[in-house]
């Protein structure tokens, strides 16, 4: 029985408060209009296609659209007609109050935990890109207050959806390379900048409001190239690198089959810090402590830029074996796992695994996944209570890279490095003075 049926129930019982209860607030959306009118915060890049993708459930309706860059606000207007459209995330929430039932973060990583967290106080489930948050301490609190408030919500790592990552999981948690050890992941995109400080551009183009922009992020001259559109990506006050920015999607699959919780600690081989950019390449070292699927313990092997990917020999891997550029590896009691970036696992040796059967799943709609679950039917599968952990353990490592070669012994119930106080100003920043949000920074 479906959460709404149950709810004309209470209704008929005469309850309706009880009745709004029972359904959560993701589900009361459908009682204003039988649709979900949805939010949309950043809609140029990676938030256009969020756009499309949501707006293609039929129980769909966009309502608003927001950014700070006005041609690419026309852009998306000019597809959904119906919409209001505004600058300023705060003024949309605030303005739109029960006119809108849910919202979408497609911004860049800075800006998800203000606009995320905004939304939740405002009772609004919400759709957020991957990496979930900029900081540790943000990863935390967003999925505090999503339980607290029963909120459905979800991280827009849309592949975890796809057939090929779900059969993964479904192989290593059927047991097929027996427990796993050691998983290696790699990605040889280059999402850093090791590169000195930059010459401000004299004009900030007409069609960008750079102080929105900036958001929650210290006053800086703008510079044409370096932050908008999507370099922002190698900076530290705005991105989380390669590892946050690709190592999201490929670590999930491992963290999600393994049941991974927080690591014990975490070190980066890198270059030394510059305060600009996240280093171009980078190899993250983590132990996690062990699960049902695991050894005792397991270990656990980032490379990104040109530190990808790992050698094949030194993976045990047969030395003709070309590896792809993204990817990660599985290494268990009885066998590995390699599974290239949304592709299908290849086991080895070889010749053990000739007549395993592959579980049969089907395809997934992550975003309808999303919509449904907010209209009341069924759940998200990276809801913020998965995300919030799995970001976490990932921003470790990203905190790790300014301090080369240490390990970051963690004490995730405190959310503290025990060994190096210094790493602690880094897990969470001050917001400045006018973008500030209830809970966070
Ligand atoms: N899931 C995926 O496969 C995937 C792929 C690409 C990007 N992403 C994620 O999507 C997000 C955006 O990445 P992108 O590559 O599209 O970046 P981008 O810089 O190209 O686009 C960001 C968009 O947000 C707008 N914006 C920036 N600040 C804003 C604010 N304060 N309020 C409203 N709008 C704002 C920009 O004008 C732009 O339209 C990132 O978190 C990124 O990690 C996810």
């Amino acid at each position: 029985m479906s959460i709404l049926i149950s709810r004309r129930n209470v209704l008929k019982a005469g309850s309706a408060i009880a009745a709004l209860q029972l359904i959560g607030n993701g589900a009361r959306a459908a009682l204003a209009n039988g649709k979900l009118r949805t939010a949309h915060i950043g809609v140029g890049g990676m938030g256009g296609g969020d756009l499309t993708s949501i707006a293609s459930h039929a129980k769909v309706e966009v309502a608003a659209l927001c950014d700070v860059d006005q041609t690419r606000l026309d852009a998306a207007a000019a597809k959904h007609a119906q919409a209001v459209t505004f600058r300023d995330y705060r003024e949309m929430i605030a303005k739109l109050g029960d006119k809108i039932d849910a919202v979408v973060v497609s911004t860049p990583d800075h800006t998800h935990a203000p606009a995320a967290m905004l939304a939740m106080l405002a009772g609004k489930p919400v759709y957020c890109q991957k990496p979930l948050t900029h900081e540790v301490f943000e990863a935390r609190q967003l999925r505090q207050v999503a339980e607290q408030k029963g909120l459905v919500t979800q991280m827009g790592i849309q592949v975890h959806s796809s057939v090929t990552y779900r059969r993964a999981v479904a192989m290593i948690q059927g047991g097929v390379i027996g427990k796993v050890s050691q998983v290696h992941a790699w990605s040889n995109k280059n999402w850093g900048y090791d590169g000195g400080a930059f010459q401000p551009t004299p004009q900030i183009p007409a069609t960008l409001d750079w102080n929105l922009w900036l958001g929650t992020a210290a006053e800086r001259p703008f510079t044409q190239g370096v932050y908008h559109p999507g370099n922002w990506r190698k900076l530290i006050d705005f991105g989380t690198g390669t590892l946050g920015d690709m190592g999201v999607h490929i670590f999930d699959t491992p963290y999600a089959a393994l049941e991974l919780t927080f690591p014990r600690w975490a070190k980066t081989t890198c270059r030394s810090p510059s305060g600009i950019g996240h280093p171009e390449k980078n190899i993250v070292e983590y132990e996690f402590p062990g699960t049902k699927y695991t050894t005792n313990s397991l270990s656990w092997k980032w490379y990104d830029g040109s530190f990808a990917p790992p050698a094949s020999e030194a993976l045990q891997l047969p030395a003709d074996l070309k590896l792809p550029g993204q990817g990660s590896l599985f290494v268990g009691e009885g066998g590995t796992m390699l599974l290239p970036h949304v592709a299908e696992p290849v086991l080895f040796p070889t010749e053990k695994f000739k007549d395993y059967k592959r579980p049969e799943l089907e395809n997934q709609n992550h975003y309808h996944q999303w919509v449904d679950a907010c209209l009341g039917q069924g759940k998200t599968s990276a809801s913020f209570a998965y995300a919030g952990p799995l970001t976490e353990a990932l921003l470790l490592g990203v905190v790790a890279n300014r301090f080369p070669d240490t390990k970051l012994m963690w004490d995730a119930a405190a959310l503290q490095v025990t060994n190096l106080p210094a790493a602690n100003q880094l897990l969470k920043r001050e917001y400045r003075a006018d973008f500030k949000v209830a809970g966070l920074g």
